[in-house]
């Protein structure tokens, strides 16, 4: 590819970075209208808008992927558009047909495609959708009219290190409640999440470990990310709560731990206090990839899984399978990859 902007893309972290694109979209009068590409990144909204006071907005993360061969291709774009329509029905926003998430994240990769970063930096291009309640409106209830946007920015590793071992805390705090929103991709978890990240990060720790919110017994989240551990056996275990976000890199590991790597796969509680029955642990997303856990403090001590420095023999063969799959070089599932 030719360089057209001048980008350390090695050097890449996970920071905005405003790319020439992005795609817009609006609800009014019970339907969406025709999207559009524009250049300007700022948002004219009503004052009283209900996202901005009642945090009536959702948003969504994927990636596109540049290939070896020089093609770009999206991951599972459809499980995207499909979490966004979820999210959309527990706050009573419009949902969006499926075509239009994919035609738009893939109008907004084609338009920026000199932010796509080059094969082997290990970058890639980070799609942000969202969709938000705009317009005049006081009481608490569903906005007049709505907006989806699409914008993207070429990322790095997103906790220090990538595919380093990080610690983690164990937080007092919850990021959502039984039966709240926290299977919905909505602002108000990550409000919520701040300030519990900011303690853990004062502490030297990358982030922090959410637990249950109901017993505060198993573990839920790691952060912005799901967690998931492979026990001394051999097995891929990931936590199963109806409050953490269904995280389609979770899921999509299931799928490779089982049918790739023949390891089998358990979702179900993973009790804080049983710690020492896995091997090694990890942190997967879009954003986080997956990243090595090295260690999780609660209660005042340290659990150490395989190493504090160095990546466990069954974290390094997901992530090479998972990223081979993303990046084109390993064959993926049937409807996994959307060329661009
Ligand atoms: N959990 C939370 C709270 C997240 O913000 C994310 C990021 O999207 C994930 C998990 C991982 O989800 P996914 O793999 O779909 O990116
Ligand atoms: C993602 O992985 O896409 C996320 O949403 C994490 C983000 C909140 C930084």
């Amino acid at each position: 590819m030719e360089k057209q902007v001048d980008i350390d893309w090695g050097k890449l972290g996970f920071a905005y970075m405003k790319t020439d694109y992005r795609y817009i979209c609006s609800w009014k009068d019970g339907k969406w209208g025709e999207g559009e590409l524009v250049e300007d990144n700022m948002l004219r909204i009503s004052e009283s808008s209900a996202a901005l006071h009642y945090g009536q907005q959702c948003f969504e993360g994927l990636k596109a992927y540049r290939r070896k061969d020089g093609k770009i291709q999206l991951f599972r774009p459809d499980q995207n558009a499909k979490r966004l329509n979820s999210s959309c029905r527990r706050l009573l926003m419009p949902e969006l047909p499926e075509e239009i998430f994919i035609d738009a994240c893939k109008k907004v990769v084609q338009a920026n495609e000199k932010y796509v970063p080059p094969y082997g930096t290990g970058a890639t291009l980070y799609l942000r959708p969202f969709v938000i309640g705009v317009g005049d409106n006081l009481g608490v209830k569903p906005a007049p009219e709505f907006l989806f946007c699409v914008f993207c920015v070429p990322v790095g590793a997103y906790f220090k290190g990538g595919l380093a071992p990080v610690n983690f805390m164990v937080s007092d705090y919850d990021r959502a409640a039984p039966y709240g929103t926290g299977a919905a991709k909505v602002g108000g978890n990550y409000a919520a999440s701040m300030l519990p990240h900011e303690i853990a990060v004062k502490k030297g720790f990358a982030d922090c470990i959410y637990l249950d919110p109901a017993t505060h017994t198993n573990i839920e989240e790691v952060g912005a990310a799901n967690f998931f551990g492979i026990t001394k056996d051999n097995k891929f275990v990931t936590p199963f709560s109806e409050s953490i976000l269904p995280s389609i890199t979770k899921y999509s590991l299931m799928h490779v731990a089982k049918e790739y790597l023949g390891l089998p796969v358990e979702e179900r509680d993973v009790p804080i206090d049983r710690l020492d029955d896995f091997a090694e642990a990890g942190a997967c997303g879009t954003a986080a990839v997956i990243t090595p856990i090295g260690g999780i403090e609660h209660k005042g001590s340290l659990h150490v899984f395989f190493s504090e420095t160095e990546v466990g023999p069954v974290t390094r063969k997901l992530y090479d399978t998972l990223c081979g799959i993303q990046f084109g070089d390993v064959e993926a599932p049937e409807g996994w990859i959307v060329e661009v």
